[in-house]
């Protein structure tokens, strides 16, 4: 069994509501992720703006909102028993925007990550900010590397995704990868010269994704109606299930991830295979 396969053992719901979901809704949510099997979602947290723009209110406003759907639907997701949750937050490329808009953005994430702080044993899951965080002042930075670390011996993963970019992704992997060659003595030239192979396997770059050890998401949801990927997870996604949610992202809820499951338990997933061979590995 390999590294990554072995941290997804399937795992209890926990059932708390604390956020004004019936009962019922939650259960629905947990049986459905019982019977897709899901391990990980991930979300493009799509349409703040738009959100906004459509109630005559400035963009920021509709970041501020697009806040609470993150904290209830990562929350929710958690209660339901999906393990792994890796949402969009700012990529690498959203630093083209207003000024303005990105200093909102940004102090809106950083804000949300010291409350994160003081309640992680309340959330009780493992907050990982996955991207490039050297731009961020120094007490961003640590504030991000003490609540990864002390969050860490739970389970349940959160992945946020902040300054990512999926080919940024895939360059800092694969110099990593390199890194490690080179460390075990091994150049590429050297490789090449003595016939060994290719330098890198997947296996390699796959160790040095900022999301490892976590499985690829078994589906990607993006909301506000757009049908693009916008460079996000570009290696893990090859094989996920891609749901395009036309809700904007700040009205997005509890009952849209069930709606969501829902049409995840469609899908015939056949990596390749035909669907006799489904699951036969
Ligand atoms: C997503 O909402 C949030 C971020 C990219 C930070 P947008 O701000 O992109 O909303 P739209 O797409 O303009 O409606
Ligand atoms: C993707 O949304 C990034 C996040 C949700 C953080 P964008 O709004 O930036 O994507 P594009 O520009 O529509 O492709
Ligand atoms: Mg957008």
């Amino acid at each position: 069994m390999s590294e990554t396969e072995n941290v997804t053992a399937a795992v209890e719901p926990y059932v708390i509501n604390s956020y004004g979901v019936s009962n019922e809704l939650l259960s629905e949510g947990a049986a459905l992720v019982r019977e897709s099997g899901l391990r990980h979602v991930a979300f493009i947290m799509d349409g703040n703006g738009r959100w906004a723009t459509a109630r005559g209110l400035p963009r920021e406003s509709g970041h501020k909102e697009g806040m609470v759907s993150f904290e209830q639907v990562a929350e929710y997701c958690a209660d339901i028993g999906i393990r792994y949750v890796t949402v969009y937050a700012f990529s690498t490329e959203n630093w083209k925007r207003p000024k303005h808009e990105v200093n909102a953005i940004l102090m809106i994430l950083r804000r949300y990550l010291k409350r994160a702080m003081k309640l992680i044993d309340q959330k009780r899951v493992h907050f990982v900010v996955i991207g490039d965080i050297s731009p961020f002042d120094e007490k961003t930075q640590q504030l991000i590397r003490d609540l990864d670390e002390k969050s860490a011996c739970y389970d349940r993963v959160l992945n946020i995704a902040l300054n990512y970019g999926g080919r940024a992704e895939l360059v800092h992997a694969m110099n990593e990868a390199v890194r490690e060659k080179a460390e075990q003595g091994v150049s590429s030239a050297e490789s090449m010269l003595l016939g060994m192979g290719e330098l890198l396997t997947e296996d390699d770059i796959e160790r040095h994704l900022y999301t490892y050890p976590c499985p690829p998401p078994d589906m990607i949801v993006r909301t506000a109606g757009d049908k693009r990927l916008s460079n996000f997870l570009l290696w893990q996604s090859s094989y996920s299930e891609l749901i395009f949610s036309p809700v904007l992202w700040p009205d997005y809820r509890q009952g849209d991830v069930n709606d969501n499951i829902r049409d995840f338990l469609s899908r015939q997933r056949r990596y390749g295979g035909v669907e006799s061979t489904v699951g036969v590995k």
